[in-house]
């Protein structure tokens, strides 16, 4: 697709605030990881159940907030690589969250103006704030797609209207695989989305580690699993590593994300407990 500036699928509302009318929508009553993880970044956008659930998984594993912290920089530092010394210009951020500071396409954008972005979220209140995800720099373009992570055939033909899938894509699943249950087959799920996707294009991911201080984050995911919609499955660092199967692994390879070429030793030494990389298909 040509043209340059913001672009939108036509699913994201009018307005960026949360109306009452769209509020009415929303099940405010439930909390969802999308609003508990904004919570945790000390946003908003978040509801009462929302902040109790997130205060019960901060009393069951007090490093959840430097652990989403940690999060955020390595998306950032992965974002900028992939624009700079990889020299990507297209990226498909699934299970992007509620905006909050350096998304993805500002990132992007900021190496390379001309960077494309679609977004996908299937979280109601992320919809209701696309339109922060829509601005795009004049050079470049950004869309929102509203859907499941899972119904990989409409993501993709969605993202095409975007993406030109006949040159490289980087595709980041940030933080979002643990909301996807063995039963719905994660590993089948990555493969759909990398086999629509020419040489050169990347897999950058971080998820949740069950063997990153095993005991507290087996009681956070029990803490989640109980207050949340959405169901958290903890992987260790072998079940994540083979999301990167018959991909190249670019140092420094699947680490704890503040160790994936961090900015400062004290970056370095976070304890956030997540594992994290960027793979590269030839
Ligand atoms: C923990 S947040 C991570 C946000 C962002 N990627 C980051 O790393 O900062 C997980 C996000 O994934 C979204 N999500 C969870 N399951 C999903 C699914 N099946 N399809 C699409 N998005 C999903 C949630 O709504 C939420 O916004």
């Amino acid at each position: 697709m040509g043209g340059a500036g913001t672009q939108g699928t036509g699913e994201a509302p009018e307005d960026g605030a949360t109306s009452g009318a769209e509020r009415a929508s929303l099940d405010t009553s439930v909390a969802h990881i999308a609003r508990v993880y904004n919570y945790w970044l000390g946003g908003k956008d978040n509801f009462a159940a929302d902040r109790a659930a997130a205060e019960q998984a901060i009393a069951a594993y007090p490093q959840i907030v430097l652990s989403v912290r940690a999060n955020r920089a390595f998306l950032s530092r992965v974002v900028r690589y992939l624009a700079g010394e990889a020299g990507i210009r297209q990226f498909l951020d699934i299970g992007t969250g509620i905006p909050t500071a350096s998304n993805t396409h500002e990132v992007a954008q900021s190496v390379a103006p001309e960077s494309r972005v679609v977004y996908v979220d299937n979280d109601p209140v992320v919809l209701v704030h696309a339109r922060a995800l829509l601005a795009s720099g004049p050079r470049g373009v950004t869309s929102y797609l509203d859907a499941d992570l899972r119904d990989t055939g409409r993501v993709l033909a969605v993202a095409a209207q975007t993406l030109d899938f006949s040159r490289p894509v980087a595709v980041l699943l940030m933080a979002v695989l643990q909301h996807v249950d063995d039963a719905d087959d994660p590993r089948a799920i990555v493969a759909a989305l990398l086999e629509a996707l020419p040489p050169g294009s990347y897999l950058a991911l971080s998820h949740p580690a069950s063997d990153i201080d095993a005991e507290a984050q087996g009681k956070l995911a029990d803490r989640l699993n109980q207050t949340m919609a959405e169901k958290v499955t903890m992987r260790d660092r072998a079940q994540v590593a083979r999301f990167f199967g018959g991909l190249e692994l670019i140092e420094p390879g699947l680490v704890r994300v503040p160790q994936w070429r961090p900015a400062s030793e004290l970056e370095a030494a976070s304890p956030a407990g997540l594992w994290g990389g960027v793979g590269r298909k030839d």
